[in-house]
């Protein structure tokens, strides 16, 4: 049976600025997500302290929220089947280190920071992410 879903994939400032997002886009391809919309922006850090609010208790979130910032990202609503568990599974876990052969993480990532990409963990959340990158 078919569980469409949709989900938010950002492309961080680290891969952006090594210009690896068609890369990077045509790896969700060639998996199956169809990317039914995409942007290139530039976010405030009031913006990532918004987005990557669930992190405000972490002694890291500071630092996150002016890595998000720092550069371009390229943010992208993604549908696939199951497509939330999908695109956890093909970016690998959070540190590279730890990332599996052949995930984005393991191929793009250069630390726990500039991992390269984000992916909503849960559909609950991948609402809220869509909403706020996407509302129209
Ligand atoms: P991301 O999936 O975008 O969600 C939060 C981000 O915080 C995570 O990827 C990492 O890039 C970053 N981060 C930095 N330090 C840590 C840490 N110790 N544990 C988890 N995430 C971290």
């Amino acid at each position: 049976m078919n569980n469409i879903e949709e989900t938010l994939s950002i492309i961080k400032p680290d891969a952006v600025e090594r210009n690896l997002q068609d890369q990077i886009k045509n790896e969700f391809k060639s998996k199956g997500f169809e990317i039914l919309n995409e942007k290139k922006i530039h976010i405030t850090k009031e913006e990532a302290e918004k987005f990557y609010k669930v992190h405000e208790s972490k002694p890291f979130y500071n630092d996150l929220c002016a890595y998000l910032s720092s550069g371009p990202i390229v943010v992208m609503k993604l549908q696939k089947d199951n497509a939330v568990l999908e695109n956890r599974k093909l970016m690998g876990a959070t540190n590279p280190d730890n990332a599996e052969e052949g995930t984005l993480r393991k191929k793009y990532g250069i630390s726990i920071d500039k991992n390269s990409v984000h992916g909503s963990d849960s559909l609950e959340n991948a609402k809220i992410e869509l909403d706020f990158f996407f509302k129209d």
